[in-house]
């Protein structure tokens, strides 16, 4: 991953146990564009890479705003940009890049859970801008716990606020229980909201339903043995066993990939299949992407068949 050095502008508390985050260039100059559902890695020391949606102004072209949750499991990530990083110092930062773009539609249902009101953020600003109807579900443990609602009351009634505290779980099935041809459905938050959701769209039109994961829930791979990697650029041949990424595996073949999250979440080391069939286990890849079977991720995605061909 290619990182540049940003400077932290501006460190504020948005909600409780959350921190929003504006990066600069330390010299002024521009950053690159991004549109709405980007998000940047940002690479903390000791190496640690996590994603962060960018949930600012995608016309200002000098400040990347970012909000980071503090993790009660934090790997290190959350807990030092909570507790360490000030305005002054400089971080890393990859990107940006976008794996959960607006598509053009006539109506819009936005649905957050928690923290997954970060990607939503541009986006509403967006469908605003272009006339789209659109509404806004976001749930969230308490009222204080729930980032930006300031920001969201200048949209009025298009925002429905449902702290689980006061109201309960969101009513997925008011919301979604009746399928609508014209409308799309963007969602982000935790995995039982995401599962929710899906369950909730499944009557729906294909393609209706747009979700972005923050971490892969890796099930077990389809098959426990081994399994061949063939590099078809240099012709080597790799056995990859139960224990290995197929990432690292052909790395240690020689080949150059690059990766990010090495979770699944972020398309940083999204390659080309030659020939047999992936078992995707990442949550990048939309369902006719999976079944077309021409684009993997090794960091987690692994082999259906004994042997997979990849353009390295
Ligand atoms: Fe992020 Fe593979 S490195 S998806």
């Amino acid at each position: 991953m290619t990182a540049v050095a940003l400077e932290v502008a501006d460190k504020q508390d948005v909600a409780h146990g959350v921190v929003s985050l504006t990066l600069a260039h330390p010299e002024g100059s521009r950053l690159p564009d991004w549109t709405p559902g980007s998000h940047i890695d940002l690479v903390l020391p000791e190496g640690t890479v996590r994603q962060y949606s960018l949930c600012g102004d995608r016309w200002d072209a000098h400040g990347y705003r970012v909000a980071v949750l503090r993790e009660p499991r934090s790997r290190g990530g959350s807990a030092y940009v909570h507790d360490e990083l000030r305005p002054g110092d400089r971080v890393g930062v990859g990107g940006p890049r976008n794996h959960f773009p607006l598509v053009p539609s006539e109506k819009y249902l936005f649905i957050a859970g928690g923290i997954g009101i970060t990607p939503l953020l541009p986006m509403l600003h967006q469908v605003e801008l272009m006339g789209a109807e659109w509404q806004l579900l976001y749930g969230g443990r308490s009222r204080s716990s729930m980032a930006f609602r300031d920001e969201l009351e200048t949209y009025g009634k298009r925002v429905h606020i449902v702290p689980q505290d006061e109201e309960g779980l969101l009513d997925l099935a008011a919301w979604l229980g009746t399928p609508c041809t014209d409308t799309k459905v963007y969602c982000c938050g935790p995995a039982p909201l995401l599962t929710a959701v899906e369950a909730a769209c499944a009557p729906w039109p294909a393609y209706a339903l747009r979700t972005e994961r923050f971490a892969a829930e890796l099930s077990a791979p389809v098959r426990d043995g081994p399994f061949e990697v063939e590099l078809r650029r240099t012709g080597r041949r790799v056995t990859v066993t139960p224990d290995v990424s197929v990432l690292d595996a052909v790395r240690a073949a020689g080949a150059e990939v690059l990766s990010s999250c090495e979770q699944g979440t972020c398309g940083t080391c999204l390659t080309p299949v030659l020939a047999g069939r992936p078992d995707h286990r990442d949550t990048i890849l939309a369902d006719h992407e999976r079944a077309a079977g021409d684009c993997m991720l090794p960091c987690v995605s692994r082999a259906l068949d004994d042997r997979l061909v990849l353009d390295l």
